[in-house]
């Protein structure tokens, strides 16, 4: 099957008892044992079937199927946000004494566990610019364990190079985690172009519509169990089986959707780089982009997220979001409709300024998550923003 059938049909089974043809929400926490033998065997994994939902449950196998299918990996298992798909990876694959290489430009969440979490548990942390192959493999070390990025990065857009990292990934014995969120799997399938491990925060585009908080990680079988039984038994940061559900209903109309959002970002970003207030834009389908050639090389569109920088730095940029109508000013990403907000005070303020300067998050920098509302109507506001932006400048 090609991509937007798999995203309807892949795992898909439709009840055997009532014929349902949508996949139910089997929202229950708990599965009756026919007898006391037959709960003994499910536990000591002697039979099939299931026991309790933490430990699986048949609407958040289906989503897991899927989203293996359409980022080309074996297995997936899917988590109550992105951080827990993210940290829970982190905890499985890591031990005391292991070294990890990462990307400067990263959710700022994401650098937060790494930089005063990880090492609470003995584990180091080197951060690199990822975008420069060289820097990555200066940093790799005997003990590195993993090599974490994320392409474009959140929220300045900038790519790595998946082969030449991965291949420097492999060279050291290191695992390869690529945060796919920004792409999805329509766009971009890291598995393919060498990435051990793909998680997401499945609360974008994903769910896309901007009502549910999830995660996934997607990886080879055998690890993928054991991140499944122990690990996230234990830990116990698990999808609910609605929110499953309603990941399962967007990903039916992921491919549509992100066809539109590439359309009206490469609409919006080319308004922006011709307006005479804006600074700099920051998108990968702009000629200008430095990493243009990679992102045609390395991506099957150019994404609905661009970030710019205004004329009148971070004053004009809260002129900016105070005056958009349509256009909602929240964090978040990914969602049918468009969001606008400010890195450097909202998702990167855990980022220490030192090391968001570093990164080229600035304090001016603008980040916009282009909807799928017709572009005539999203540029007409950005317009009619900057044009108050205009008076006040
Ligand atoms: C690139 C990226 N990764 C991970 C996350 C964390 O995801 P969640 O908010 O679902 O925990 C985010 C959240 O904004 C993100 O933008």
């Amino acid at each position: 099957m090609k991509f937007n059938s798999k995203s309807i049909h892949a795992g898909s089974k439709h009840c055997p008892i009532t014929g349902a043809h949508v996949t139910p929400i089997y929202q229950t926490s708990t599965f009756v044992f026919k007898d006391a033998d037959q709960g003994a065997r499910r536990f000591a994994g002697e039979e099939e079937g299931y026991i309790y939902t933490r430990l699986g449950n048949p609407t958040i196998d289906e989503l897991e199927t899927r989203i293996a299918a359409l980022e080309g990996g074996e297995a997936a298992i899917a988590t109550a946000s992105g951080m827990a798909a993210i940290s829970t990876s982190f905890l499985t694959l890591l031990e005391k004494g292991d070294h990890v290489v990462v990307a400067d430009t990263l959710y700022g969440c994401t650098h937060s566990l790494l930089s005063h979490i990880l090492p609470k548990f003995g584990i180091e942390i080197t951060f690199v610019d990822a975008a420069d192959p060289d820097d990555v493999e200066k940093a790799m070390k005997q003990n590195t364990k993993i090599l974490y990025v994320e392409t474009p990065a959140n929220p300045t857009l900038k790519l790595v190079d998946l082969r030449a990292v991965s291949q420097i990934a492999h060279k050291y014995g290191a695992y390869l985690i690529v945060d796919n969120t920004f792409m999805t799997p329509y766009l971009q399938r890291p598995i393919e172009t060498g990435a051990d491990f793909v998680v997401h925060s499945a609360t974008k585009y994903i769910g896309g519509h901007g009502d549910v908080v999830a995660g996934i990680i997607v990886g080879p079988r055998n690890i993928i169990s054991k991140m499944k039984m122990p690990y996230l038994k234990d830990l116990g940061g698990i999808t609910s089986p609605f929110d499953a559900w309603l990941l399962l209903r967007g990903l039916k109309t992921l491919g549509p959707r992100m066809e539109i959002h590439c359309r009206n970002a490469q609409k919006v970003a080319e308004y922006l780089e011709d307006h005479p207030l804006i600074e700099e834009v920051h998108y990968p389908g702009l000629p200008s982009h430095p990493q243009h050639d990679l992102a045609k090389r390395q991506m099957d569109g150019f994404g609905g997220m661009i970030s710019f920088e205004l004329k009148g730095g971070i004053e004009a940029g809260k002129v900016l979001m105070d005056s958009v109508k349509l256009i909602t000013l929240a964090v978040s990403l990914g969602c049918v409709d468009s969001l606008i907000q400010h890195p450097a005070s909202m998702t990167h303020s855990p980022v220490p300024r030192e090391e968001r300067l570093k990164a080229g998050i600035t304090d001016g920098l603008v980040r916009f998550s282009v909807g799928i509302e017709d572009v005539e109507d999203i540029i007409a506001d950005l317009d009619q923003a900057l044009n108050k932006v205009k008076a006040v400048i």
